[in-house]
C-alpha cells in the first residue's frame, strides 16, 4: 500500500517508515519538522536506499492537506503528527487543542474526500489516566493533563466518525513507553530540549550532556518504590503498526483498538541498572521529591494485539538500552541542524 506517514520525520515515525518499507509499502511523509530534524530524512533514504518523498507543511493547513491528497495516491494513513508534552500541554492547552486535534479533522477530511478509508491513529496508554496498571482496552478512559485529553477526544471522534462511516477501517494504538533506537545507530529519539522522559535523559547521562539522574520519588507502593513502566522496544512497536496497517485491509470492523506494550513492568532503577550494563559504568542519579501527576506502576495487558495482529513484543530491556545507547554514543549531541 502507498502509506502516508504524518509526524514521520520523528521519533516513532521515522521507525515506522524503515518497517513500512521493509513490508513492502510505499511511503510518503509529511512533517512541519517543529519537533524533527530534515537531517532524519536523509538517514532513512541511506537505510532504504530509497527516495522518501516528504511533504513539510503543518496538517491544520487545510489547503495544502487537500492538495497532497489531490496530487498523490494515498491508500491509508498513519497519523503520528501531535504535540506530546504532559508538562507543556498544562501551560498551552489551547495550542495542544487545536494543533492535535485541528490536525485530526483536516487530515479526516481530506481522506474522506479522496475514499482513502484506512487509519492507524498514534494514541496513548496516557488515555487509562490513573489507572494504567494491566490495562485492557474495554477500560474507560479519562485523562490528567490537556495532552491525555487530546488523545481521549481524539479516539471518541474517530470511534463517532466510524459510527457515521462504518466503510471506514481505523485502528486506535494506545502506546506504553517507547525507547530505544534502530540497531545501525543512525536513527533514534532526540528531544528538542531537556528530556522529559526517562530513558533519554538517562542517555544524556551516559553521553556527558546531563550531570546525574533525578530519580522522581523512592516511596510508590512498588518493588524497589520507584515508578514502573511498560518500556517497548521502538522497532517494536513499528512492527506493531504495520501489523495494525495489515489487519485493517482485511477486517470487518470499522474500528479496533490496541495495546501496545510488552504487559511487563520495569521500575526506574531497574532501567537505569540495565544502562549501565549497556554503558559499562555506574551513572550518577540522585532522589527527589515525586513528579505532580505521575503514577506509580503503569504496563499493558497485550493480549488482544498479540491475539488479533499475531504481533508481540521481540526486544528485551537490555537491547532497548544497547541500542539507545549506540545511538546516543554515535550521536551526542542528536541529529545536526
Ligand atoms: C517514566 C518513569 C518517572 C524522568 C510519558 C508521558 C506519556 C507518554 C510516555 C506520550 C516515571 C521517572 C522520568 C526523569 C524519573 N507520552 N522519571 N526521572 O511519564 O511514564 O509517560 O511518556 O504519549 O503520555 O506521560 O514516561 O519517561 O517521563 O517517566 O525518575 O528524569 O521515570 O517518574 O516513573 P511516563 P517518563
Amino acid at each position: 500500500m502507498r502509506v502516508l506517514v504524518s509526524g514521520g520525520a520523528g521519533y516513532i515515525g521515522s521507525h515506522t517508515v524503515l518497517a513500512l518499507v521493509a513490508a513492502g509499502h510505499d511511503v510518503v511523509v509529511v512533517d512541519d519538522f517543529s519537533n524533527a530534524k530534515p537531517t532524519v530524512v536523509g538517514r532513512l533514504e541511506a537505510l532504504t536506499g530509497r527516495h522518501i518523498p516528504v511533504h513539510a507543511f503543518d496538517l491544520t493547513d487545510i489547503d495544502k492537506t487537500e492538495h497532497l491528497f489531490a496530487t498523490d495516491t494515498i491508500d491509508a494513513v498513519i497519523h503520528f503528527a501531535g504535540y506530546k508534552a504532559v508538562g507543556e500541554s498544562v501551560q498551552k492547552p489551547l495550542d495542544y487543542y487545536q494543533n492535535n486535534l485541528g490536525s485530526t479533522f483536516s487530515l479526516v477530511r481530506a481522506m474522506q474526500r479522496h475514499d482513502v478509508d484506512k487509519l492507524v491513529f498514534s494514541s496513548s496508554a496516557t488515555v487509562y489516566g490513573t489507572d494504567q496498571a494491566g490495562a485492557t482496552e474495554d477500560r474507560p478512559t479519562f485523562a490528567t493533563n490537556p495532552y491525555g485529553w487530546t488523545k481521549v477526544m481524539q479516539e471518541q471522534i474517530l470511534r463517532d466518525i466510524a459510527v457515521a462511516d462504518p466503510d471506514m477501517r481505523i485502528a486506535l494504538l494506545r502506546y506504553f513507553n517507547p525507547v530505544g533506537a534502530h540497531p545501525s545507530g543512525t536513527i533514534g529519539e532526540d528531544p528538542s530540549d531537556v528530556p522529559n522522559n526517562l530513558m533519554p535523559y538517562i542517555a544524556q547521562v551516559a553521553v556527558g550532556r546531563r550531570e546525574k539522574l533525578q530519580v522522581f520519588g523512592d516511596d510508590y507502593d512498588t518493588p524497589d518504590g520507584t515508578g514502573v513502566r511498560d518500556y517497548i522496544h521502538v522497532e517494536d512497536l513499528a512492527a506493531g503498526h504495520v501489523a495494525a496497517l495489515e489487519k485493517l485491509a482485511v477486517t470487518d470492523e470499522p474500528i479496533s483498538t490496541w495495546n501496545l506494550g510488552s504487559g511487563r513492568g520495569t521500575s526506574v532503577l531497574e532501567l537505569l541498572r540495565a544502562f549501565e550494563k549497556a554503558v559499562g559504568r555506574e551513572l550518577p542519579y540522585e532522589v527527589v521529591g515525586r513528579r505532580a501527576g505521575d503514577v506509580a506502576t503503569s504496563y499493558a495487558d497485550p493480549s488482544k494485539a498479540n491475539a488479533e495482529l499475531g504481533w508481540s513484543t521481540q526486544k528485551t530491556v537490555e537491547e532497548m538500552c544497547a541500542d539507545t545507547w549506540r545511538w546516543q554514543s554515535q550521536n551526542p549531541d542528536g541529529y545536526p541542524d
